[in-house]
């Protein structure tokens, strides 16, 4: 095992000059399947960072760092037991949904490399809450787990509450918090639940099965100001723990790349609009609501900045896939020497203090 580690460490340590063009010939769904097949059976090593300054406790629970793999990766939970060597704090798993689903017709997943960017209208393929409840049987993760939410396609708007409470109840017991996810692009109708009316209905649905689970909602970055005011208006009504912003965009602005790909784009050119978002938040929620801050990761800088501008935790997605197993424990490497040299002695002291970079 330990030959088998240093010729892993040493193929992945050159990812982005030899392993990464490799893979970019393949087809992107395919490599995300080998990369989750590697992961749950340990084949792509071990890549950790650990430092005192990136430990909290958020929920009652140590985090030993603040960057989190974003919903979506794995939407089924199978890499739940192995995350903690690619050097994620936590992990979010799904978008599950009641009914198992095969999502979009393919392909469905594309790359805008001078972007450095994604588009995807995958459309919550998943196995279902069953059958992922199941798999979450019996297994142990050594880092913090969140279980992101969507509505079945089959399912109509106007029964959305019910298609969520199935869900949860199946997986109640799972994980350390919930995400009610109404701002994926890829299901018709789906955004129109980030209104007042349905997502306090959909949040009842959740409370209805039991009140003790910390409960957070992620926002689209399409969402106008007045609609945001709305989503925080119902999160401190409902005393929600938090909010997770944000979802993918439909918007193409600003692209290097020609595309007529229908779905939703994440990665460098979404983060300037997440992270409007993220500090929008922080300027109108109480200091008491935690904050996700998700959108075009890629280095520590970025992951700096999400915090200065208020996020509590961080999440990423495109930037994992354009920088490798290596990106998580780089990006905290890089984060700890920039909280160096301005002085930062803590995330909490960071937090918030629009102090970016
Ligand atoms: C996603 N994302 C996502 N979000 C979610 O809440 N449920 C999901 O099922 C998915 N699925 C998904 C698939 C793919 C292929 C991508 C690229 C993204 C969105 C993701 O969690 C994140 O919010 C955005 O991608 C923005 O972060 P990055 O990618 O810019 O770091």
């Amino acid at each position: 095992p330990f030959v088998a580690q240093v010729i892993i460490k040493t193929f992945m340590g050159v990812y982005s000059q030899f392993v990464r063009p490799l893979l970019f010939h393949l087809d992107p769904e395919r490599v995300h399947n080998l990369a989750i097949g590697a992961l749950s059976t340990g084949l792509i090593g071990d890549w950790r960072y650990e430092h005192k300054l990136l430990e909290q406790e958020i929920l009652g629970v140590k985090f030993r760092n603040p960057l989190g793999l974003a919903a979506g990766f794995d939407k089924n939970g199978v890499g739940v037991a192995h995350w903690h060597h690619m050097g994620f704090g936590f992990v979010e798993i799904g978008t599950v949904t009641f009914h198992s689903q095969p999502g979009n017709p393919k392909p469905r997943l594309f790359r805008l490399e001078k972007d450095f960017a994604l588009i995807n209208r995958m459309g919550f393929n998943n196995v279902g809450a069953e059958r992922m409840a199941r798999r979450l049987t019996g297994v142990h993760a050594s880092i913090p787990v969140g279980i992101n939410y969507g509505k079945s396609k089959i399912t109509d708007l106007a029964d959305a509450p019910k298609d969520y409470q199935q869900s949860f109840r199946l997986l109640q017991d799972y994980g350390l918090y919930a995400v009610i996810n109404v701002s994926s692009p890829n299901t018709p109708g789906l955004r129109s639940l980030q209104e007042k009316g349905p997502l306090i209905e959909i949040i009842e649905a959740f409370r209805s099965v039991r009140r003790d689970k910390p409960l957070f909602v992620k926002v689209s970055p399409d969402l106008e100001t007045g609609a945001l005011d709305d989503v925080i208006a119902v999160a401190h009504e409902q005393q929600l723990s938090g909010l997770i912003a944000t979802n993918t965009t439909v918007s193409r602005r600003d692209l290097k790349s020609t595309t007529s790909e229908d779905g939703g784009l994440s990665g460098f050119p979404l983060r300037e609009r997440s992270n409007e978002v993220l500090a929008y938040l922080r300027s109108s929620c109480d200091p008491r609501m935690i904050l996700m801050g998700v959108g075009g990761i890629f280095n520590g800088k970025d992951l700096y900045d999400k915090i200065a501008l208020g996020a509590h935790l961080a999440q990423v997605y495109t930037g994992w896939v354009y920088g490798g197993p290596d990106m998580a424990a780089r990006t905290l490497k890089q984060f700890v020497g920039l909280a160096r040299q301005t002085g930062v002695r803590s995330l909490d002291e960071l937090r918030g203090s629009g102090k970016t970079l």
